[in-house]
């Protein structure tokens, strides 16, 4: 399977997670252990420089707050974290806090982006805004690992399914082949 093309900053708003291979982007207790890393080459320069504004939800903000940005020390762009009750949230630097309808919330940071993309770091924030028709791209780097339990990229019991287009590639509604074999231990030492 060809890897995606790199991405561009073009005023999109992206869905963007690192997700194990059953769909998960948080282990339980919102674990992100599971993470090996990224294996292409610039990958994180290629966020930096095309993410003009990050908007996140207030669960994933208050396990991050104070110990983790986006992209660690390298990306210093706005972020905008929604929840229903700012007033008990700790104040950060660069951050705002809105209690808002998820699309006023996009309109503000793409306002914030200029021109760059709106990453969209929240599943639950993320699924409201593909029912609003406002989310552009879902943008994955898929891990090689089951996880079994945690917090879905998307979760919608008894909603309908999303039909998806891939992004840049001839086959857009064609399955995506890929084959895994459990990793021994050899495997895992091999990985350090
Ligand atoms: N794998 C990755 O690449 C990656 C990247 C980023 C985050 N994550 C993980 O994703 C997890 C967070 O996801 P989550 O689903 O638990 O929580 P979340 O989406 O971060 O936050 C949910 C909260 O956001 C607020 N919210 C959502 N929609 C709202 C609306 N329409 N209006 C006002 N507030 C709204 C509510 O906060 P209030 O309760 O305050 O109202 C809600 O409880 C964390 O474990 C995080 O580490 C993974």
């Amino acid at each position: 399977m060809s890897d995606t093309e790199p991405q561009i900053a073009a005023g999109k708003v992206l869905w963007h997670f690192t997700m194990s291979l059953d769909g998960f982007v948080a282990g339980p207790n919102h674990s992100m252990d599971w993470m090996t890393g990224t294996n292409r080459p610039g990958l994180i320069d290629e966020y930096v420089t095309t993410t003009g504004a990050v908007l996140g939800g207030r669960a994933g903000w208050d396990i991050a707050a104070g110990e983790s940005r986006p992209y660690g020390d390298d990306w210093d762009g706005p972020i905008f974290v929604l929840t229903h009750h700012p007033e008990d949230a700790t104040p950060a630097e660069g951050v705002t806090f809105l209690d808002c309808d998820p699309a006023e919330a996009v309109r503000i940071g793409l306002e914030a982006a200029g021109g760059k993309n709106l990453e969209v770091f929240s599943p639950t924030i993320g699924r409201q805004l593909l029912e609003l028709g406002l989310i552009d791209e879902i943008d994955l780097h898929i891990e090689p690992v089951l996880l079994g339990d945690g917090i879905r990229l998307y979760d919608n019991p008894g909603g309908k399914p999303i039909l998806l287009h891939r992004v840049g590639d001839a086959g857009p509604t064609a399955e995506v082949n890929v084959r895994y074999r459990p990793a021994t231990t050899a495997d895992r030492d091999d990985a350090g």
